[in-house]
């Protein structure tokens, strides 16, 4: 079992894939738990399982269920938290003109908004106490321009610039902050984000699982790291985007992320 220096970890989008097995590999831990979703049928399954979860069902797309977990990360009565994890998150695939404006607009509300006020939310508490930690989920997405995931690309170049620049920012603070820049991940983010295709187009070797994804986030935050890249191949890939010319790295995404 892994031992971490956290006391007690706020996990929104807990209820399912990555966020879940956070707070899972965390709940073995001894780690105490606050577990954010919507869902919260699952988030009670959850607090069934390890001792010291609070469940917080909340929608970060809502004003109220915003201000309630930026409450909770702020309130001193309680135990103090010192891990926050952003994972929740979604995607939309297709052509821009074809999709939904307001869904795009929820898009860019939860994954760049409302991460942004967790993020301020969990800073501004940590500081004063000289230590904390906070882990931004993004994505490999980030790193290239992704037609046909546009939005979701953006959001997340937001996010690893975001946390990069946080993460200088609080250096000799005492809180240390990381980006997790997973690659495709077998979870509920196909059916939600209409990538099922991805299944089927993608070998099985380029297919991480959330067990190792949620692993290599919580060692990376522990020890400081401003990115986690989990896997070989997108660790590879990542590097080799890095010094790739951008027209062509555009070329190679363009016909990556196919129609489905
Ligand atoms: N899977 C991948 O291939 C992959 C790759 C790179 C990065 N990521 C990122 O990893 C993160 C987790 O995604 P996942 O793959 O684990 O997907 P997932 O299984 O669909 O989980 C998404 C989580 O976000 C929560 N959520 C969604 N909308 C919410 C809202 N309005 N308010 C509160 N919670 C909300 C969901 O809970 P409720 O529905 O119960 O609210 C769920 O727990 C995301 O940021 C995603 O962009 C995923």
């Amino acid at each position: 079992m892994a031992r971490y220096p956290f006391t007690c970890a706020l996990v929104t989008g807990a209820s399912s894939g990555i966020g879940h097995e956070i707070a899972v590999q965390l709940g073995m831990s001894g780690v105490s738990l606050v577990v954010v979703a919507r869902r919260g049928d699952r988030l009670e399954e959850l607090a069934a399982r390890f001792k010291n979860v609070e469940v917080l069902v909340a929608d970060l797309l809502t004003d109220a269920g915003l201000s309630s977990v930026e409450a909770r990360i702020s309130d001193t009565t309680k135990t103090p938290i010192d891990l926050v994890v952003n994972n929740a998150g979604f995607g939309t695939s297709g052509l821009v003109q074809d999709l939904d404006v307001d869904r795009l607009t929820n898009e860019i509300r939860l994954n760049v908004v409302a991460l942004t006020r967790l993020s301020h939310a969990a800073i501004t508490a940590m500081i004063p106490r000289g230590r904390g930690y906070l882990l931004n989920v993004s994505s490999v997405a980030s790193f290239q321009a992704g037609p046909r995931l546009a939005v979701y690309s953006a959001t997340k170049a937001y996010v690893t610039s975001f946390t990069e620049a946080l993460h200088e920012e609080l250096r000799g603070t005492g809180v240390r902050v990381t980006a997790l820049c997973p690659g495709l991940t077998r979870t509920e983010f196909q059916s939600v984000s209409n990538t099922e295709g991805f299944a089927t187009q993608y070998p099985n070797f380029a297919w991480l699982n959330p067990t190792e994804v949620a692993r290599d986030g919580l060692n990376a935050v522990t020890h400081g790291k401003a990115l986690s890249i989990p896997g070989a191949i997108y660790k590879g890939l990542s590097a080799v985007s890095g010094i790739t010319p951008r027209g062509l790295a555009r070329r190679i995404a363009s016909l990556t992320i196919r129609r489905h």
